[in-house]
């Protein structure tokens, strides 16, 4: 029965990891997955994470199932890094949080948690979005819509585009946001576009469902949160995805959170007995390790504030190195656009024919989409991929 099934091509963002570890060419350039990487090219072990897995390893008693709701502490956590633990949703009851493997296990169990409130819901995403927005929501069901987002001419938000095609969202379809450090275009929404876009949730009735997967990459672990924040209090309901991967940067442990907050308390312990149907009938219950690495080292006040000094190490690099790869490439084109954007990405603005050169003559690595993971640069490879692109250009 399987033989009519074809080889598939590689995944367009995980491929590129497999492509660049075979290259051979000493002074390849990897700018493919979303990682972090030091000016060693490592993606290390946070400090804060190894103490609390030193601790974890003296003190944990047992192996047995965790409930499917994961680690209680984690999720009260994570509710208070993404909300505030002073919101007054969460003084209300009306937030409910589980952990899930991963911020991909958050998107897809919210999918299957909407199938099933509202089979075959529409839920809109920004144009463009992360690729694997489309068959994680897609797979379960829901119709997928777009939004216009980035204007590839400006190298920002079109909000006036975006607005328009807001407006005509029905009450009941969900919008898709990137609560911060867009994931590919490095571009968000200011304060003020939060604002607007808060009251046109609240006056039409879409249902915002934030993708929270950079906390702390664009301007502070605080200041990130804005935009959730707001519309916690603007709107009825909400659903967050978030993910530990980045910020605590425990990419392999699998380790992530779906938020619900619902219009009262009552109605948000149901949501949450659904979500741990949903849970219990894909994976039954989450890894626990990182989950229970991140309850120790933001329970506690020492590992909480090395982490956040970390954080902001990891966050000021990669500043640091949009305005050096701005620099490096001025006399080239203007890449102004680089240091004015936010997170892990940007797009450098080529065609697929200049992405494939790149790759094929250059042994640098993108996607397709011109996409960049500015972490991957360090300052032994700056000159040579400013070189590489301006070659292309
Ligand atoms: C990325 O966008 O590169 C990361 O989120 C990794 C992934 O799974 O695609």
């Amino acid at each position: 029965m399987f033989e009519q099934l074809q080889a598939l091509p590689a995944d367009p963002i995980l491929g590129l990891s497999a492509a660049y570890q075979q290259d051979t060419n000493p002074l390849k350039v990897d700018l493919g997955v979303g990682v972090y990487k030091d000016e060693q090219g490592n993606t290390p072990v946070l400090s804060a994470i190894r103490k609390a897995q030193q601790r974890l390893h003296t003190e944990e008693t047992s192996k047995a199932y965790l409930p499917p709701v994961g680690p209680a502490g984690f999720n009260e956590q994570m509710q208070n890094l993404i909300f505030g633990a002073d919101h007054t949703a969460q003084q209300d009851g009306r937030v409910h949080t589980v952990q899930t493997p991963g911020g991909c296990g958050a998107l897809r169990v919210a999918a299957e948690l909407i199938q099933l409130a509202k089979p075959g819901a529409s839920i809109w995403v920004s144009t463009p979005t992360w690729a694997n927005h489309v068959p994680l929501l897609g797979s379960a069901g829901l119709q997928l819509k777009e939004y216009p987002y980035y204007d590839a001419d400006t190298q920002a938000v079109n909000f006036d585009a975006m607005m328009a095609s807001l407006e005509k969202v029905p009450a009941g379809d969900l919008v898709l946001l990137h609560g911060c450090c867009h994931n590919p275009c490095g571009t968000d929404l200011d304060q003020g576009q939060w604002q607007q876009v808060a009251e046109l949730a609240n006056k039409n009735g879409f249902t915002p469902f934030i993708d929270m997967a950079y906390q702390g990459f664009g301007d502070s672990v605080e200041e990130d949160a804005y935009g959730v924040r707001l519309l916690a209090e603007k709107v009825p309901e909400l659903l967050v995805a978030s993910s530990c991967s980045k910020n605590f940067g425990l990419y392999r442990e699998r380790t992530g959170a779906i938020s619900f907050m619902g219009s009262n308390a009552t109605n948000a312990d149901n949501v949450k007995s659904q979500i741990l149907k949903v849970a219990r009938g894909i994976y039954s219950m989450p890894p626990s390790h990182g989950a229970q690495l991140v309850d120790i080292v933001l329970g506690d006040s020492a590992l909480h504030q090395q982490w956040l000094n970390e954080v902001a190490e990891m966050r000021e690099r990669i500043k640091d190195l949009r305005e050096a790869l701005a620099s490096a490439l001025a006399s080239t084109a203007d890449f102004s656009f680089i240091p004015r954007q936010r997170g892990m990405f940007s797009f450098l603005g080529l065609s697929p024919l200049q992405v494939q050169r790149l790759r094929e003559e250059f042994s640098v690595y993108m996607v397709d989409s011109s996409r960049i993971n500015i972490a991957g640069i360090n300052q032994k490879n700056l000159a040579y991929l400013a070189d590489s692109i301006a070659k292309v250009l």
